[in-house]
């Protein structure tokens, strides 16, 4: 199927964001198609929120606007991915049937007066939103502007989780269905402590607010169920969709970042004719850009590899976290390139123009408050040039050296509560070996455990707390074969159904890494703990004992001074590594670059804060250049840097927060093909 770049005016990269014209008088539309001409728009998003405008009363439809808007945008030569209008409900809706409203753990239903008030579960809203996907794939299916629908969005942004119930019986036939009988959920959810057997289906609750502490397996398949039934909605609307446009790509815009989830997108993605995501910065990171290369890293690797869109993201600040910094000149830019430096094919912002009133009136925008002569503006106007001068970028892939596993029952499984510690997090782990490989110029795909590891020769493998038998052999097999694999602490302890597994924590990774470990000594807050090698860390530690590994590493204080921290086992022809307590970013840092030593991979020689990845294909290869820092920095390059339009002959020099895309004389020998 043909992706949207491929029919947009730009040829190459598409260029857009959110346009919600429904919030502005007519005469102002005329003024945005105009404006996002001179910006070199060359996609927008319509109709995401404008079912109430769409259907202002139970079955009438009000579509002369979005067939005039539609019209106008085409006019421009501007492509259109039309939303399913679907995310949130009209208020007549749910005062009609409340019942639609989800419901939270406590069981208060909430009220109307948001976004997204519904219950995945809900069948009233089911068939509400799919006659209006019908009325619009019906009528539009077929429109000139059309290069993609985009189901709902963001699903699960607000309402993954409802306790109503109507969630209720669905839950318990997505339990019949995954359990078949009682015993055999009896068992999986280890029932017989504290008498929480079940002797009727009918006894089954999701886990709502209780006395004390949950059944952590109804916890987690509670989860696994809230991203199922997001999934059949979306699954749903594109079943209409594909009847009556089957010409048409789908895609609904995932939320693929550091931040908790209720969706395990590695079942969602393989439904999606392209992969797009949105992602905002986080403010309360150290690095808020590295976690940045890592969402787009993770959703390339969504995307098997294939190019994906930037649905959203912010030309400067956002409203909705406690404080939202504006961005700095030269970084609207510089993160709308690392996202297509790592795959992205569509730089999509939210939104076109800044909303006068409501909760997202001091979000940022393309065209902002301010107007034309601003900062944010002339920045739009300069990647709109900068997208269409690199447009030949579209098609190549991207060359990654290493791969880091992602694994949403594990990052559901530690975030559970009852544990050694409540100081260990998933994420924590997942960004500090990434931000490792990041320093050290290593490209890094983001991989299932289960996927084929074959192509490379360091993986790492961050708290794979509930590993499958499947990954775990998975793993066992990419070592024997010669690879290192990296796997940090409260890894292999539980199978599918959060039980430990035989021989407790690390048993399912054992062999592969050649250690015991006995007991799990948690750290209070503040106490950190001296390693040998004049490293640090700190929240946890293990009684670790070396079953055919060697100690790298040991603690040299603390309550297990002496006893490994660090173990490296050979097996094979390659290498299992563990890390047995949370190191500080230098003996983080240190370790992960001796590995890659070991293991041959070179990694960048950019100097600090400089990111440089490549797109290539057998005939082109394009080095991108992102100085995330406030001096000029010279990086090795031959070419021509299609930003600047100068020639390269050894070296690319890049201003302090700035960028370079240099189209390279020839593909570097050393370079890794990427995966196909
Ligand atoms: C999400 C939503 C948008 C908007 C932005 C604000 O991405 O999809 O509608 O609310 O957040 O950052």
């Amino acid at each position: 199927m043909e992706f949207p770049s491929q029919r947009s005016g730009l040829g190459g990269l598409a260029y857009g964001g959110d346009y919600n014209p429904e919030q502005w008088p007519e005469p102002v539309w005329q003024e945005d198609a105009r404006l996002m001409r001179q910006a070199g728009v060359s996609l927008v998003t319509v109709g995401v929120f404008a079912w109430a405008r769409i259907e202002p009363s139970p079955g009438l439809r009000d579509l002369g606007w979005l067939d005039r808007v539609l019209d106008l945008l085409h006019d421009h030569g501007i492509s259109v991915d039309l939303a399913t209008a679907t995310a949130s409900p009209p208020p007549w809706l749910t005062h009609r049937h409340p019942e639609v409203l989800p419901v939270d753990r406590f069981g208060n239903r909430l009220a109307h007066g948001s976004r997204q008030s519904w219950c995945p579960s809900s069948p009233v809203y089911r068939e509400y939103a799919l006659s209006l996907v019908e009325d619009l794939a019906k009528r539009y299916g077929h429109h000139p502007a059309l290069a993609l629908w985009h189901v709902s969005n963001e699903l699960g942004c607000h309402n993954a989780l409802c306790y109503c119930e109507v969630s209720a019986a669905a839950f318990r036939r997505w339990l019949r269905h995954r359990y078949g009988d009682l015993d055999r959920l009896n068992d999986a959810w280890g029932t017989m402590f504290w008498s929480q057997r079940y002797g009727d289906w009918e006894e089954i609750v999701p886990p709502r607010a209780s006395t004390a502490h949950l059944n952590p397996t109804a916890q987690l398949d509670f989860t696994r169920f809230s991203s199922d039934e997001l999934l059949a909605q979306y699954l749903a609307e594109r079943e209409v969709l594909r009847r009556l446009s089957p010409d048409l790509p789908v895609t609904t815009n995932l939320m693929v970042s550091s931040r908790p989830g209720h969706m395990n997108y590695w079942q969602w993605a393989p439904h999606m004719d392209v992969v797009s995501n949105d992602h905002y910065l986080d403010g309360t990171l150290a690095d808020p850009h590295v976690e940045l290369s890592m969402s787009a890293d993770w959703s390339r690797g969504l995307a098997g590899g294939s190019p994906w869109l930037l649905m959203e993201h912010s030309t400067s600040a956002v409203n909705w976290q406690a404080r939202n910094y504006a961005k700095a000149p030269g970084q609207l830019i510089r993160n709308s390139l690392q996202h297509v430096a790592r795959g992205a094919e569509f730089v999509g912002f939210f939104q076109w123009r800044a909303s006068r009133s409501g909760a997202e009136k001091f979000h940022s925008a393309m065209l902002p408050h301010a107007g034309t002569d601003s900062k944010v503006w002339r920045e739009v106007v300069e990647l709109g040039r900068i997208l269409h001068a690199t447009g030949d970028v579209a098609g190549t892939r991207v060359a990654a050296e290493a791969a880091i596993l992602l694994d949403y029952p594990s990052w559901w499984g530690i975030e559970l509560d009852c544990h050694p510690t409540v100081d260990v997090s998933y994420m924590d782990r997942v960004l500090a070996l990434y931000k490792a490989l990041w320093d050290a110029g290593v490209t890094t795909d983001v991989r299932h455990p289960e996927q084929d590891l074959s192509r490379y020769r360091i993986v790492l493998a961050p708290g794979l707390y509930a590993v499958a038998d499947a990954a775990a052999a998975n793993l066992e097999s990419f070592v024997e074969g010669g690879g290192h694999l990296v796997v940090t602490y409260f890894s292999g302890v539980v199978d599918a159904y959060d039980h430990v597994r035989d021989g407790g924590f690390d048993a399912a990774l054992r062999n592969t890494l050649g250690i015991r470990v006995e007991e799990v000594f948690p750290l209070a807050p503040g106490q950190g703990v001296a390693l040998d090698d004049g490293g640090q860390a700190d929240i946890w530690s293990e009684l670790l004992r070396l079953d055919g590994a060697e100690a790298v590493v040991s603690y040299a204080s603390g309550p297990l001074a002496g006893v490994p921290a660090i173990t490296r086992h050979p097996r094979g022809t390659g290498v299992g590594w563990y890390v047995g307590t949370r190191t500080d970013p230098a003996a983080t840092g240190r370790l992960v670059r001796r590995i890659l030593d070991e293991a041959g991979v070179r990694g960048g020689e950019a100097p600090a804060g400089v990111e440089v990845v490549r797109r290539l294909d057998d005939e082109r290869s394009f080095l991108f250049v992102l100085n995330h820092t406030a001096d000029a920095a010279a990086v090795p390059a031959d070419g021509v840097d299609i930003v600047s339009g100068s020639t390269c002959a050894g070296t690319v020099t890049v201003p302090g927060g700035g960028v370079a895309v240099v189209r390279e004389r020839a593909r570097p020998a050393a370079t890794q093909r990427p995966a196909r």
